[in-house]
């Protein structure tokens, strides 16, 4: 608000800002919340919210009521009646510290109990799982699928109302994958295997995040958890074991696959092979993605073109590096290229499905 005190906005264009202000995190409170009924997780998370909930409301308001009785009571004792009168003699309730330990006790010991059924409930791995081996890069996701030979880099794509088993790891530093709305914190180390699960009740597009500082483009790690409708997700994973990169239906996109093979190919696939993982992300369907750059950008071809042209413009730190010498059309024909790699039928990119 500092800066825009300052600069030189009429008023009513002040008061637009504003109100934006105050209503954009509004909006994306409603978008991305550890509460709600979406997943089992967020379910257990709110009902302990509730309970811890009510327990402070009684809490304070046994403590704001003691002291709002304490004040009207005594209210005409001056301050000079106070330091020369005697104390008023109030009578104390027998073994008043015993009461007062064992109800805070009480209280503790409830709330461990909620929180240790939660847990537990939480703990119990559900059978017939969906296994996503995660791995983490600075800074971007690799989600692998075991059963389907499939890398699906940076979008989760998974069945409504069927536990993910997740098997997170790291390829380089600490990070932390977390999708708020439906799972908790899972830790990715180097050299170990970490475990946990969500279920997303909902069909929609969630948002995810890295967790953990792990360098300078830290908060452009991101990710989107794609979840179909069962039948939409088995028809999504029968188009993708049948995937084959199409062949260039343009001369442009011909010429992109020819700079494509020229410039990116050594870090980049473009064909699912089991496996096989280079320095970067598994482009092929790449045109079905949502984001670009793991959720920095929209996948656009104007973005797509930005992107290439200066990668670490956009993401300090990124592996990538800018191609500040290929010309406007080459951008054009590698955007082409990129985006004719995908799945007809198979479009998440409508925000009115979240
Ligand atoms: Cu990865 Cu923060």
């Amino acid at each position: 608000m500092y800066t825009f005190a300052r600069c030189s906005l009429k008023q009513p264009s002040r008061t637009l800002i504003a109100v934006g202000m105050v209503l954009w995190p509004t909006g994306l409170a409603h978008r991305i919340s550890i509460l709600g009924s979406d997943s089992p997780f967020t379910r257990e998370v709110e009902r302990l919210f509730v309970v811890v909930l009510l327990f402070s409301i009684l809490i304070v308001a046994v403590v704001i009521g003691g002291m709002g009785y304490v004040i009207l009571r005594f209210r005409h004792h001056g301050r000079k009646a106070m330091v020369e009168e005697q104390a008023p003699d109030i009578p104390t309730p027998a073994h008043l510290e015993t009461i007062l330990t064992v109800i805070p006790l009480g209280i503790v010991l409830i709330l461990f109990g909620f929180t240790a059924q939660s847990l537990y409930s939480y703990a119990q791995r559900p059978a017939n799982a969906l296994v996503v081996n995660v791995t983490g890069y600075q800074f971007w996701w690799n989600f692998n699928y075991p059963e389907y030979g499939l890398d699906y880099p940076n979008e989760l794509v998974v069945p409504q109302g069927q536990a993910v088993q997740i098997e997170g790891t790291s390829a380089d530093v600490m990070h932390v994958f977390w999708p708020p709305d439906l799972a908790a914190n899972i830790n990715l180390i180097p050299g170990i295997t970490n475990r946990g699960w969500f279920r997303a009740d909902r069909a929609g597009i969630y948002y995810g995040l890295c967790n953990q500082i792990c360098g300078s483009s830290h908060a452009w790690m991101l990710f989107r958890v794609v979840v179909l409708p069962p039948d939409e997700f088995n028809a999504f994973i029968s188009e993708v074991r049948n995937y084959q990169a199409p062949q260039p239906a343009t001369q442009s996109i011909a010429q992109g696959a020819q700079l494509f093979a020229q410039q990116c190919a050594a870090c980049h696939l473009v064909q699912q092979t089991s496996g096989q993982q280079l320095a970067g992300p598994n482009l092929s369907l790449f045109g079905n993605r949502i984001t670009l750059g793991a959720g920095r950008l929209p996948n656009t071809p104007e973005n797509l073109k930005r992107w290439i042209a200066n990668a670490p413009g956009f993401k300090p730190e990124v592996r990538m590096p800018a191609f500040p010498r290929l010309s406007n059309a080459d951008l054009d024909a590698l955007s082409a290229y990129m985006l004719s790699l995908k799945l007809p039928g198979f479009s998440y990119s409508d925000p009115s499905q979240r």
